[in-house]
């Protein structure tokens, strides 16, 4: 079976990028990083993807005349290396609908909290997970999803809670959670990778896998 090959974004620490590349290098995902894209130097993200020898390249906005020469440069990337998905990892940038059409059907985001909660323009970081303690939810949790034109509005693949504790500060909560980002991510790529994600209308449906004896 060809790996799919997957082009990473990111803006900072990259863990959800070490748990894919973890999960590639195990067998776990049928798949490989191919390239790995920051908004920014200097992240420790780029240093992970050095120590896994996977080409990074930083692609800042604020060294292109305006978004679309951005974003254009990022979609030149992905298809120099023939990326058939396109993973957002922590990437803290809204993709316009020009860079979502480029990729349509070809892009995933994991979002810290169940969505439709605390997500959206501005929920990025610990302020979602400031945002669910100030609410005063006992759970909250991590969502994947396809990426369309708005901000975390796309059709949702997976979601799994995480409890939320009496003492939680955004730091012990966003600790708990991304411990389960690390799991789902992988999964839902995993589910892309073998060609069971169906989007009908809102809604993803996973089609079954064989079982062995089938
Ligand atoms: C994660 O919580 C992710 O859900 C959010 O940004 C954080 C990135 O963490 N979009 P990391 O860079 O993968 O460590």
């Amino acid at each position: 079976m060809t790996k799919l090959r997957l082009g990473v974004l990111v803006s900072g620490g990259g863990s959800n990028l070490q748990s894919i590349i973890d999960h590639c290098d195990s067998g776990y995902l049928p798949a490989e990083v191919v390239i790995v894209i920051s908004s920014k130097g200097g992240v420790y993200a780029l240093e992970r993807a050095k120590r896994h020898n996977i080409p990074s390249v930083v692609v800042s906005p604020k060294d292109y005349p305006n978004r679309q020469a951005y974003e254009d440069e990022m979609a030149k990337i992905l298809r120099s290396y023939d990326v058939g998905l396109v993973v957002l990892a922590g990437f803290l940038k809204v993709l316009s609908p020009h860079f979502v059409n480029a990729f349509q059907g070809r892009i995933m985001n994991i979002h810290p909290s169940l969505i439709p909660a605390f997500c959206g323009e501005g929920y990025y970081g610990e302020k979602v997970h400031k945002a669910a303690l100030d609410y005063g939810v006992k759970i909250s949790g991590v969502t994947v999803h396809f990426v369309d034109e708005g901000a975390d509005t796309g059709p949702i693949i997976l979601q799994r809670a995480v409890p939320v504790m009496d003492d939680d500060t955004p730091e012990s909560l966003a600790e708990r959670v991304l411990q389960e980002e690390h799991k789902i991510y992988p999964e839902a790529i995993k589910l892309f990778a073998e060609n069971r994600l169906k989007v009908v209308g809102r809604k993803v449906k996973i089609i079954k896998g064989r079982k062995i004896d089938d």
